[in-house]
């Protein structure tokens, strides 16, 4: 330890960190725009900026290690007025239309202006003329209020391997863009959403349709039908002033039922339904010396990423929809004929953790005979809003549950939200139609690690079963390339594009705690303790489902509806 001088008084510093770890571990905080957890620092923003005695310009404080006493000074009128004038020039560029921004009240650029009193424009800079490309499906990109962090650049290289965006021109001006200068739905992005995670403005966000969804739900011939995933209901609760990370399913359906939704289907049951086709799809590939090791195909942002970058695995992919597409396919099929609803008639909406599954709504593969499985995708953060719009206090209501047909879900559907959960319900359901046993211990505690992969081998009858997850796709690249290489003792791969999976989508809220995402994840995993029916297999209504409708998983019936074949992308990198 050093011992190091802030503002007068002495604190203890460890050797090697930097001046901003000394001081945020002494409850001393400077302002940050280009800082990242757990990324090596750029010094690009210079807002972090201390006064350090013998040193004649200001210090970054993110990225100046700590290896002698010092002496600093963090708020001095020097160090304040240095941070003010970066934030003005910040402003001075920036489009004056906080009111109607997608960030209004949840905006960095608004906090550091609030944080430095900034009162007045004394700095008159040109407006960005720069058009904001709405091409995408899931992501808005509104280049006049990039702040030039870098953080997008970062997220997207440094833990997708993606790097859809970078800096191009120099001086003022500097910009962020995807190859060639071109639209985002021309470039290699997977639509995962982490860039939107990570921006502190509103320069990336997510397409919203409220619009058509409002249409819908006023008009008397449509039949607007909901479902949510197992991620947003344990991802929201402390936006609506309740514990972070409690499961408020209930407390959703109601909401939803409130606000004029027809039928409220929870996704987790379509989960099962993944799970179930998942496991009988392994057990052939393995019976029939099919492509293996099987790689899950649930996570649309991986879709798309192996479509592009990893074409060569293609045949190893599950042909299996996603949860999301399933139920959306039941919905229109199954669930209309047994209400004698016209497909036509229903406007199926689905509520998730994902940016992404809105790229995946909208795709060719995921329609049947024509029909869209899913019309309307929103996300847990546009949840809130229409929970908002709509004037409900969800603290007021009593939980409900899901409609029928689709209202029993196992908790191995609901642990598909964090990154493991679909193979440890896979491997549960796997087991048994392997062995005609039920799997002696559910808790697979291994695929549960905060490791960057996790693998697990089991053995099962006379057979050993290699299973992998990986989360983050440069984690998903790695062991990629050791199965090219030859590696060949794994049966089954999970790969998910965002770290940690659905619990930390593109699409939740905004969240730099990582408190909340640990309470997201106890809570998926304490819904698996607690609960009776751990396994997809048994879910009654996914057993009705098969008997009225579907026969048993992967017939014909099962493939025309829950399979889907994919194919080489080409896109600009
Ligand atoms: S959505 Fe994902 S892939 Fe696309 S630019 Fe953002 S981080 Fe990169
Ligand atoms: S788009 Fe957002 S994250 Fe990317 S550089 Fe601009 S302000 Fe930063
Ligand atoms: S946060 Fe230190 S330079 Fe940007």
């Amino acid at each position: 330890m050093i011992t190091i001088e802030v503002n007068n008084q002495q604190i203890q510093a460890k050797k090697g960190e930097t001046i901003l770890e000394a001081l945020n571990r002494n409850g001393i905080n400077v302002p940050t725009l280009c800082r990242m957890e757990g990324f090596s620092p750029t010094g690009a923003c210079r807002l972090c900026v201390v006064e350090v005695e013998g040193k004649s310009g200001l210090i970054p404080s993110c990225s100046f290690p700590i290896d002698e006493p010092l002496k600093i000074k963090t708020h001095s009128p020097r160090v304040i007025r240095s941070r003010k004038m970066l934030v003005e020039l910040l402003l001075s560029n920036h489009p004056d239309d906080c009111l109607y921004c997608v960030r209004n009240g949840n905006c960095e650029l608004q906090d550091l202006a609030e944080e430095l009193n900034v009162r007045e424009r004394r700095i008159a800079g040109n407006k960005s003329k720069a058009s904001i490309d709405q091409s995408s499906p899931g992501i808005v990109r509104d280049p006049a209020k990039c702040v030039l962090c870098g953080r997008c650049v970062r997220i997207c290289e440094e833990v997708q391997e993606v790097s859809t965006f970078d800096f191009i021109k120099r001086g003022n001006k500097t910009s962020i863009a995807t190859s060639m200068n071109k639209d985002l739905n021309f470039s290699n992005c997977i639509h995962c959403g982490q860039c939107i995670m990570v921006c502190p403005t509103g320069a990336l966000h997510e397409k919203t349709n409220f619009d058509v969804l409002l249409e819908m739900l006023n008009n008397p011939d449509i039949k607007v039908i909901a479902q949510f995933s197992p991620s947003v209901t344990v991802s929201i609760a402390e936006e609506l002033g309740i514990r972070s990370g409690k499961d408020i399913s209930g407390l959703i359906i109601n909401a939803l039922h409130k606000i004029g939704f027809y039928k409220v289907f929870d996704t987790a049951f379509a989960s099962d339904m993944l799970i179930y086709e998942q496991a009988a799809e392994l057990v052939d590939r393995i019976k029939y010396k099919g492509n293996l090791p099987l790689i899950s195909s649930c996570c649309p942002g991986w879709i798309k990423y192996m479509e592009q970058s990893h074409v060569d695995l293609m045949e190893n992919v599950s042909t299996c929809k996603s949860p999301q597409q399933m139920m959306g396919s039941m919905i229109k099929s199954f669930y209309a004929q047994q209400e004698t609803i016209s497909s036509e008639k229903i406007f199926s909406v689905s509520f998730m953790s994902c940016t992404a599954k809105k790229f995946e709504a909208q795709r060719e593969e995921m329609t049947h005979k024509g029909i869209s499985d899913i019309d309307l995708v929103l996300t847990s953060r546009e949840l809130l809003k229409l929970i908002k719009l709509y004037g409900i206090d969800v603290q007021l209501l009593d939980e409900e549950i899901a409609d029928n047909p689709f209202n029993t879900r196992s908790s191995a559907g609901k642990l598909v939200a964090a990154s493991g959960g679909i193979a440890e319900g896979l491997i549960r359901t796997f087991y048994f139609l392997s062995s005609k046993n039920e799997i002696p211990d559910y808790k697979i505690t291994k695929l549960r690690s905060s490791k960057d992969r996790r693998e697990i081998f089991i053995d099962i009858d006379d057979s050993r079963i290699g299973v992998a997850v990986v989360s983050g796709l440069k984690h998903a690249n790695k062991l990629l390339e050791e199965i090219r290489n030859g590696r060949d003792d794994l049966h089954y791969v999970e790969i998910m594009a965002c770290p940690g999976g659905c619990i930390n989508g593109g699409g939740q809220p905004f969240c730099n705690d990582d408190k909340i995402l640990k309470a997201r994840l106890k809570t998926i995993y304490d819904i698996d303790e607690k609960e009776g029916l751990k396994v997809a297999h048994k879910n009654p209504n996914l057993i009705q489902l098969y008997e009225k409708f579907l026969g048993e998983p992967l017939s014909v019936k099962a493939n025309s509806y829950l399979h889907t074949k994919y194919s080489k992308r080409d896109v600009l990198l």
